[in-house]
């Protein structure tokens, strides 16, 4: 049988490899989430700039009842990429009609510790773990009820970090698991003035920093690379044409690196593109969703964020 975590090495290594290789070097940010990089994460979402955890979790917190109101049935909720499962919990609290929990995660250490936690606290909650990329991996429902509604939970705005074919497919894919009576509700982060926006993507403790520069870290170590971490810099940019925040490693020299036997150049100011963070508007999002439609969706006095109900 093959070894998965082997797999997964193989994987990230193509992925280096490839994105390395292009012209406009890139990596691709599911290779953020390793387990130090989703305790970084979870640490970002905490910092003072980090306005999306907090507002979006006011937003469901104001607002649980509303939302829940939907859930004329039991309930199987699908959440694409869990991470600590903080926010879910909201809806936990609001709704006793959840039964089935089906929490996706790439990090599987992180996903353990998350479901032990949540095991504790909910009891009759039934709780299945799916680890991998959401965006390649099926759901199977077939532990749920036949009668129970289907809702898919994809907040933090990582919408925002998919581009439009990626998004299409994901809508689909989200279609297949949750069926035509289903419902996706989405987290938005919406534009909004720089001043605000440009910080929550490099803050004053640099931790956004480490968090970016932890994807080389990895390499270095899954792959054997010889990155050398204090000649790279983060930096968060604003590109006003494709509405959105891009992360960056700044090369601080002309530099080499070599991963497995091959041999990487990098210009001093040359960048590796990581992330994409796009800030769409609701009308925007709307014109993006193939068969889903937005029902409804609630926003915080400030409309930095909204949550999308969709059906
Ligand atoms: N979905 C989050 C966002 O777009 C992901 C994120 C937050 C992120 N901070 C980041 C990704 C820093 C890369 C680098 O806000």
């Amino acid at each position: 049988m093959e070894n998965p975590i082997s797999r997964n090495a193989n994987q990230f290594l193509n992925d280096v490899i490839e994105g390395l290789s292009k012209r406009e070097k890139s990596l691709p940010s599911r290779w953020f989430y390793d387990e130090e990089g989703s305790k970084l994460f979870d640490q970002i979402t905490r910092l003072p700039e980090y306005y999306l955890m907090r507002t979006e979790t006011a937003i469901l917190q104001m607002y649980a009842s509303d939302i829940t109101d939907s859930f004329d049935s039991d309930v199987v909720l699908v959440e694409y990429g869990a991470g600590s499962a903080r926010k879910v919990r909201t809806l936990f609290d609001a709704s006793n009609r959840i039964r089935m929990y089906l929490p996706f995660d790439i990090s599987i250490e992180h996903m353990d510790r998350t479901v032990a936690r949540l095991e504790q606290e909910y009891p009759e909650l039934l709780i299945n773990p799916i680890s991998g990329d959401f965006m390649e991996k099926g759901v199977s429902l077939e532990l749920a009820q036949k009668d129970w509604k289907r809702v898919g939970f994809f907040s933090g705005s990582t919408i925002g970090n998919l581009s439009n074919k990626q998004i299409a497919k994901f809508m689909k894919s989200a279609r297949s698991t949750l069926g035509k009576d289903g419902i996706l509700l989405i987290g938005l982060d919406l534009p909004k003035p720089l001043d605000v926006l440009l910080p929550a993507y490099d803050d004053a403790e640099g931790v956004t920093a480490k968090f970016n520069l932890n994807i080389l870290k990895r390499a270095n170590r899954e792959l054997g690379a010889d990155f050398n971490l204090d000649a790279f810099q983060h930096s968060a940019i604003w590109n006003e044409s494709e509405s959105r925040v891009e992360m960056h490693l700044v090369s601080q020299q002309d530099q080499e690196v070599s991963i497995n036997n091959q041999k990487f150049n990098f210009k001093k100011g040359e960048t590796i593109h990581t992330e994409n963070s796009r800030k769409m508007s609701i009308e925007y999002l709307s014109k993006i969703l193939e068969d889903w439609t937005v029902n409804t969706y609630w926003t915080d006095e400030n409309n930095y964020f909204a949550l999308v109900m969709l059906r």
